[in-house]
This record gives structure tokens, sequence and C-alpha cells, in this order.
């Protein structure tokens, strides 16, 4: 019989995750305050984040521990399952073997717990009572509501208003957990009061939503902001993804020639594929694709630069791949995908041409994820449909030039709760949308002004 699962004993977990900061071949810029053009400090962030996580964020140590009271809750799900695709390889017919790291076995059913777990279990031990973040379409907020709960922390997410309306289960899965979910723009805090004077009908964005979770937190005694993707220390605890996946190949004698994961802010093409960036660095010949929307282009088409996390410009500037950061992408279903900039990490290793970036259409996607379903029946989220069209990309390569590679890649949530989406695919509602050009020269006269990397 052949091996499908490999599977880790709970006391395999991985006891430290692994910053790639200490391994760069070059120094990654630094944040910038918007302010005075020099590097941000760690007093400048303290107000937004707990010390101890600012610590982790600016920290060149290779390896740091997870704390016990951490890796007391990640077991409740984890070490994830490494399984071998044999159903997808048959359907594809390429000289391929197909491994993905299924993190959609989570409760909230995505890679997003394993940095609200850490996230709370900090703010907890600091002296934090409560947190306050954004959400688009509903995985970080539910994840974060879960993650609040099991230390006993008060949450509250700002929901991009038209995803509240039009997808109401990730909002119950919050209230669930006991957290509040507000829609956004909304009467709570100046900055939504502001875009509701001007636009009463707002559908909201993520740039809105992060600055209202911002203001909210600076605002409330004992409270902090919590951010689900782009920042250091979050792409950190995300290691445990590929540092486990690294324990699971040896167990079965293989190592990928690539290695690829989806690409919104970042947070889990980098738990996948930084322990595997660091083999790169020492010699392996490794492929890494990160895959993201042709709807919000930011690294195949965006250019490197400072650029703020949020449209009220409340963040630090980022040195990073953006579209702007007024950029309103267009609805396509893949909520997580629709962020204007890319992890400063993410970016660094584009630059530094350790990571090949490509970009998909909504089309193509879900074209792959329910050729995925039909066979693996796991029914895929819409951003991890990204990664399962680049790994049907690079299948369709192998077999046109009939060369043998192993893939591995992350199968970072389930879509239970998008199925509206396929809906709209199986009608003929969505389209291969492409971000015209003029559309990007226009969304990037917001950084003109700004300092240079
Ligand atoms: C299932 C899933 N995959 C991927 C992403 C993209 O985020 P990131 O790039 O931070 O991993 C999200 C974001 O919400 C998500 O829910």
């Amino acid at each position: 019989m052949e091996q499908i699962k490999v599977v880790l004993n709970d006391n395999e977990i991985p006891k430290q995750w692994y910053n790639i900061q200490a391994d760069m071949p070059t120094p990654m810029k630094p944040p910038l305050h918007p302010g005075t053009g020099k590097p941000v400090g760690p007093d400048d962030l303290s107000p937004v984040f707990p010390m101890n996580l600012i610590e982790q964020e600016v920290s060149q140590q290779r390896w740091i521990d997870i704390p016990e009271a951490v890796l007391e809750k990640y077991l409740l799900w984890r070490p994830t399952p490494l399984c071998r695709a044999f159903n997808f390889e048959k359907l594809l017919g390429a000289p391929v073997k197909i491994y993905y790291k299924n993190e959609g076995v989570s409760p909230a059913g995505s890679h997003k717990p394993n940095t609200a777990i850490p996230q709370a279990y900090y703010n907890k031990i600091f002296g934090i009572k409560r947190l306050a973040t954004e959400t688009g379409a509903g995985q970080w907020g539910s994840a974060l509501a879960m993650a609040c709960k099991l230390f006993d922390l008060e949450c509250r997410v700002f929901m991009v208003r038209v995803s509240y309306e039009q997808k109401p289960y990730r909002r119950m899965m919050m209230n669930t957990w006991g957290a509040e979910c507000i829609p956004s723009p909304s009467t709570m805090t100046n900055a939504g009061k502001q875009v509701l004077a001007e636009h009463p009908d707002s559908p909201g964005s993520l740039g809105i939503a992060i600055s209202e979770a911002i203001e909210d937190a600076v605002t409330h005694k004992d409270s902090r902001y919590s951010l689900g993707s782009v920042l250091n220390h979050v792409l950190l605890h995300q290691t445990i993804i590929g540092l486990e996946a690294q324990k699971q190949i040896e167990k079965i004698g293989v190592y990928p020639d690539v290695v690829i994961g989806c690409a919104g802010g970042g947070s889990n093409f980098a738990g996948i594929a930084l322990p595997f960036v660091r083999d790169k660095i020492h010699g392996k010949k490794i492929q890494i694709i990160a895959a993201e929307p042709t709807s919000c282009p930011t690294m195949t088409k965006g250019p490197f630069a400072y650029d703020f996390g949020d449209l009220a410009k409340m963040t630090p500037l980022l040195p990073m791949y953006t579209l702007g950061h007024d950029f309103v992408p267009a609805p396509i279903h893949a909520g997580g995908l629709r962020y204007h900039g890319m992890a400063p990490i993410v970016s660094h290793l584009v630059n530094e041409k350790l990571v090949e970036a490509r970009a998909y259409n909504q089309m193509e996607t879900f074209d792959a994820g329910v050729k995925w379903a039909r066979t693996e029946c796991f029914i895929p989220a819409p951003e991890t449909n990204h990664a399962i069209a680049a790994v049907v990309d690079v299948a369709m390569k192998a077999k046109e030039e009939g060369k043998e590679k192993v893939i591995l890649f992350d199968w970072s949530g389930h879509g239970l709760i998008d199925l509206a989406a396929y809906d709209a695919y199986f009608s003929g509602k969505l389209e291969p949308y492409e971000l015209p050009d003029e559309e990007i020269r226009r969304a990037l006269k917001a950084i003109e002004g700004l300092p240079k990397p």
C-alpha cells in the first residue's frame, strides 16, 4: 500500500521558530518613521504592539523558543499532516510527486491560528487585556477570536463591511468564540466616521479596517493591535509549517525541487518556504514560488518601494512590493489575497532572486481548485486555489520537458465557508480579471513623494 500521510507525534512538534533575518545574504531595509524619515525604534511601535512582540519583530536571533503555553495550544491540531496527492497527480498525468501540508485542519480552518495563538499569549503575559484587529473575509478575525478566548483576552474585530454582509458565517464563528465583530467603516472611530461622511454607503476595504483597528487599540486602556500577516514576527510564527514539513519529508527520504505557497500579505507562503530558503542560501538547488492574483499583482507588477500598510497612513513606512496604499483591489473571491503590499521579508527575498513570483487569474485558480476537490476531495479556500494553480503550472511544464519533479506546497485553508465563491464560478459569474497597467500607474501616484529604498 502506498503511503499517503506522513504524521508526526505530538512530541515531535518543533520547539523553536526559524528567523530568516539571521541568514539574509544582504541586510533588509528598515521600516521608516513617516514624520522623520528615520528608522522606527521600538518606542515608536509600543502604543500599538507589546514590547515582547516588538523584540521578535527586530530580532536577529536564528532560532526562537516557542513558549510551553503556546506549544500546548498548538497541539490542539498540530502537527498537521503532510500528504501525497496521488489522485491529483494521476489526473495531471505529469512526471511529478505532489506533497501538501494541510493547514486546513486547524479549528479556524487555515494557517492563521499559528500566529494568532502566540500573539494572544505574548499580549497576555505583557499585561494586555484586549486586542483589536481587522479582517477581510474573516479568516484572520476568526483565528484571533479563538486565540483570545484561549488566553482570556477581549477581542474586537473590524470586518470589511461587504464581507460582513455577504459572508455571515465567519462573523458567527467570531461570536461563537466570544469576540465582537463590527462592520467597517464604523462610527466607533474617527477614521471610520471620516469615510462614512464622504461615502455613507462605503463597502469598506482592508486599508480602512486596519486604520480603525489601530485607532481603537491606541485609544483604549490596556489594548493593543494585532496583525495577521506582513510583519516579521507573524512570518516567524508561521515557520512552524515548513519546519514540520522538513521533519516529515526526512522521514520518507524525499526533498522538493519546488516549494509553492499563495501570497496575500505573505505569511503562509513564508511559513512553508523560509526553512527551505535557508537551505537554498546554503547551496541547495530549489525553486521557490509565491502565487498571487492577477487582480492584485503586488510582486509581479508593483515596484519595490516604501509605502504605508494602511489607508489612513498610521503604520510606519515599510520596504515592500506595493500597488500603493489607496489601491482598492477588485472584489475577487480570494479575500485574503486582496492586499496592496507584500511582507518586507518576502519582498526582500524576491529582490534577492531567492523567491520567484507568479500571478494567476481567478478562472485559472478555480479551475485548479475544482480539479483538486474532485480528486483529493478536500475543498480548498479560494486563496489556496492560487497555490494549486501554480502546482498545475509547474507540473505541466515538467510534462512538456519530460522532467521529474517533487513539488511541496502549502494547502493554506479549506473553502467550506467560501462555497458561495464556488457557486459563482459554476454559474459563470467569475471573470479572468487582470489589473490594467493604467490603473497601476494611477494607484502608484499615492507613493510618489515617499522615500525610496
Ligand atoms: C486560507 C488563506 N490562505 C492564504 C491567505 C493569505 O494570507 P497570507 O499571505 O498572509 O498567508 C489567507 C488570508 O486570509 C487565507 O485565509
